[in-house]
């Protein structure tokens, strides 16, 4: 079975031979870069193939998809429609998810950025930020794998956690609202507000000002989605006007962000550089490895793009 892999580059090609060869030895590990027949491969790993490629292995089994999010699949007009398309979601990525909306919640409550920023300047500035997690209420928009394992944790912590979702996706014993009809109730009971959407026709530039005007005066974001689903000038205009207060951003519309964009500089805005759950190799290899191996005998495979929903 001849598996390609696009992601990380062609230097990646050799990491990636040893991770599959210490899971799944029977798999053949081929570059994105290196001459292959088209008609050899059967699976393919990856992030933002070249347009056009996917449609040129004729029998393509089954396409994984190296991040969560599959949008960067579906921006290839000539995606192979017939072929599956399975999400990296694992064990470990929900963790990493939930561990990074927690630190950036955390770091808001306690204005952290501020502290960093200060001591870039020698400044010695006391401010009162001593606020504990049981006075915030924190909204999770999204409320598929990242969402639910970010909402649990955050509630573990102390937070007062609510979810949104288009449809009904229900969070254990915590707070939901769904669809358009109780987004302003949901954004209303929100100070801090986290992004964790897939990136769809219908949840593009969803973080625009008439969004962000319905939160609390003040109010945080954090955005580990897509930069996508910003406006990023309603965004800093919300901060500039302060009707946000601070912002932790993972993602962006342009990535990596360029070195003139002004989020950069921006005082109340945390970059950080769409780090929060990247499984490394090693960690791809085994859920791709266990993918393939249930594609293989038949079974049902977990967390397939579903065209109906988008993602
Ligand atoms: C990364 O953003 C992913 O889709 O996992």
């Amino acid at each position: 079975m001849r598996l390609i892999i696009n992601s990380g580059g062609a230097r990646a090609t050799d990491d990636w031979r040893s991770n599959f060869q210490a899971c799944a030895p029977e798999l053949e590990v081929v570059g994105w870069h290196e001459d292959v027949d088209p008609a050899s491969v059967d699976y393919a790993l990856v992030w933002e193939p070249d347009p056009g490629r996917l449609a040129t292995f004729p029998n393509l089994k089954l396409i994984i998809s190296a991040g969560a999010g599959v949008d960067h699949i579906l921006a290839d007009p000539q995606w192979p429609r017939h072929v599956p398309i399975a999400r990296m979601i694992t064990a470990r990525t929900q963790t990493e998810m939930a561990e990074f909306v927690l630190t950036s919640a955390l770091m808001l409550t306690r204005e952290i950025k501020r502290a960093v920023d200060n001591q870039a300047r020698r400044h010695w500035e006391f401010f009162d930020s001593a606020r504990i997690a049981a006075e915030l209420r924190v909204g999770i928009m999204g409320l598929g794998h990242l969402g639910a394992a970010s909402a649990q944790l955050l509630a573990r912590v102390g937070f007062q956690v609510s979810g949104w979702s288009r449809g009904n996706s229900r969070l254990e014993g915590l707070p939901t609202y769904a669809g358009q009809a109780q987004f302003g109730e949901f954004l209303a009971a929100t100070d801090i507000l986290v992004c964790l959407l897939p990136a769809t026709d219908s949840t593009r530039g969803i973080l625009n000002a008439a969004t962000l005007s319905q939160l609390p005066r003040g109010a945080c974001l954090i955005n580990a989605g897509r930069g996508s689903h910003m406006v990023e000038q309603d965004v800093v205009a919300a901060l500039d006007g302060g009707q946000l207060s601070q912002a932790v951003l993972d993602v962006f519309e342009e990535e990596p962000l360029p070195p003139e964009s002004a989020l950069w500089s921006h005082p109340g805005i945390l970059v950080t550089p769409h780090c929060a759950a990247i499984p490394d190799r090693r960690e791809r290899a085994r859920h791709t490895a266990f993918l393939i191996a249930a594609y293989e005998r038949g079974e049902a495979l977990p967390n397939l793009y579903d065209t109906q929903r988008g993602y």
